[in-house]
């Protein structure tokens, strides 16, 4: 669905869409929606790692990202063990701090960045720089001779011209730089549904139809301070078919081959970029990373074998799959509104205290997220609600349908599951409302991973 420019109060107004259920008991959690260690105290609050939301709310403010440390590194380790033989990146993009780099580190994962920004922010947490991967459409020249001299693992080649660059930035500093080269495969996959294309009109990889990834392969292999590790593709996000994958390896596995027919060159690895899908509401039925793992590893093998050819060592970049779940955001609320939708039905806009400057995903992509009343347990019927923020958006929704008890107040907390990915990396200062922070709980024990922004943050850039 796209959103209506003009906000979401003129895009589809009706009843709650055809998935959402009314629950029996609106108190009940959808356990698999949210961090391992959330479920509902005696006392009727959320408890999250051990600890009541409503006093991590009074120690940290609202909004604020509760992490659950455990949950994260649970998912580090479940693509790892997915993956024997092969190789897991986190995909540093869906939420990169100090600390959740140095977690997927301590998992046993490297880290996927593509600025120098995220790079900076691997090197101080003291990521092994030979685990970085270094990817992007765009690096420029300062960049790539930043990622050689730190001494970057791989880079993710994008374009004839970083091929160049890279080719005579490693070449003045008499190195070979390992790299991986980018295929647009042609598969065109989110959410639930993929298109196997012949092309695909986008800006990232090398067209595997017309030629210019097998011409980008020539290049690289006869780049004498390049040195080709193997092909990578990254099809989309929240993606939930396995088949899109599958297409996307095959097709990858051609180029393969074709690399060592034409040029005798065995290329030892073979990149399946991230993408997994998570579960925001109850429509999502995401698969394990082991079944994820085998389906692509079984794809993979049958080409290969087909084709007469040792299996490549596999690598996947996870980003979503991993911070996604891990993490809820917790809201006050500010104002209720019941307003008439005519034909007697009535929508409950639940006004919170943050928005689209903390989760613009809903806004940006028509996202859609479940919620729950957080701070206390309620007995009254459940009412179709919309949570909105306080921006000067109609679009400003956080969560667009969702039963919440028909008592939910001021002063209420609401927490969203599922927002560790691409909520506080995506978050703005719009209507300068200040980033919240986040914070990790873990056995207990409550951790300040990124301070909530102050006022003084606010005007830190403006030059009086
Ligand atoms: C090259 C690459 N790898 C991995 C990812 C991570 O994707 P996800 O967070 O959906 O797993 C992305 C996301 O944009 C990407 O561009």
């Amino acid at each position: 669905m796209r959103v209506h420019e003009a906000g979401a109060i003129h895009a589809g107004v009706g009843a709650a869409p055809g998935w959402l259920r009314v629950p029996a008991d609106p108190n009940a959690l959808e356990t698999h929606l949210w961090p391992g260690s959330v479920r509902r105290g005696d006392h009727g609050a959320l408890v999250l790692g051990g600890l009541d939301v409503r006093d991590l709310a009074r120690q940290h403010g609202t909004p604020v990202y509760l992490c659950d440390e455990d949950d994260f590194r649970t998912r580090c380790r479940a693509f790892a063990d997915a993956l024997p033989g092969g190789d897991v990146y986190y995909a540093a993009k869906a939420f990169l701090c100090l600390a959740t780099a140095r977690w997927a580190s301590e998992e046993g994962l490297g880290l996927d960045v593509c600025t120098g920004g995220e790079l900076a922010v691997a090197l101080r947490a003291g990521v092994a720089p030979t685990r970085i991967a270094f990817h992007g459409n765009n690096k420029s020249v300062a960049e790539i001779v930043r990622a050689l001299e730190a001494g970057v693992g791989r880079f993710v080649l994008d374009s004839e011209l970083e091929i160049a660059r890279l080719g005579s930035a490693a070449a003045a500093r008499g190195l070979r730089a390992d790299v991986m080269v980018r295929v647009n495969v042609g598969v065109e996959a989110h959410t639930h549904e993929y298109i196997a294309t012949a092309h695909e009109d986008q800006k990232f990889g090398f067209s595997l139809v017309d030629g210019h990834a097998a011409a980008a392969v020539a290049d690289v292999l006869t780049a004498p301070s390049l040195r080709l590790l193997g092909l990578h593709s990254h099809i989309g996000s929240q993606i939930f078919d396995p088949a899109a994958f599958e297409v996307s390896a095959r097709r990858l596995v051609q180029l393969h081959v074709a690399a060592r027919d034409e040029h005798g060159a065995e290329l030892p690895e073979l990149g399946l970029g991230g993408g997994f899908g998570i579960a925001y509401t109850t429509r999502d039925d995401p698969q394990a990373p082991a079944h994820l793992a085998a389906e692509l590893g079984a794809a993979v093998s049958s080409e290969c074998r087909s084709l007469g050819i040792d299996v490549p060592q596999l690598s996947v970049e996870p980003g979503r799959a991993i911070a996604g779940p891990s993490t809820c955001t917790l809201y006050e609320v500010g104002t209720v509104k019941r307003v008439p939708l005519g034909g007697g039905a009535t929508r409950t806009y639940v006004g919170v205290d943050g928005g689209m400057s903390d989760n613009i995903r809903a806004a940006l992509y028509a996202a859609d997220y479940s919620c729950t009343l957080a701070s206390r347990r309620s007995q009254a019927a459940p009412v179709l609600a919309r949570v909105v923020g306080k921006h000067c958006e109609s679009g400003d929704v956080v969560v667009r349908d969702e039963y919440l008890p028909g008592d939910v107040t001021a002063g209420d907390l609401i927490a969203v599951p599922g927002t560790g990915a691409y909520c506080r990396s995506l978050a703005s200062n719009y209507n300068h409302v200040p980033r919240p922070g986040v914070v990790a709980v873990r056995a207990g024990r409550v951790r300040l991973l990124v301070r909530p922004e102050t006022e003084d943050d606010l005007l830190r850039l403006d030059v009086e």
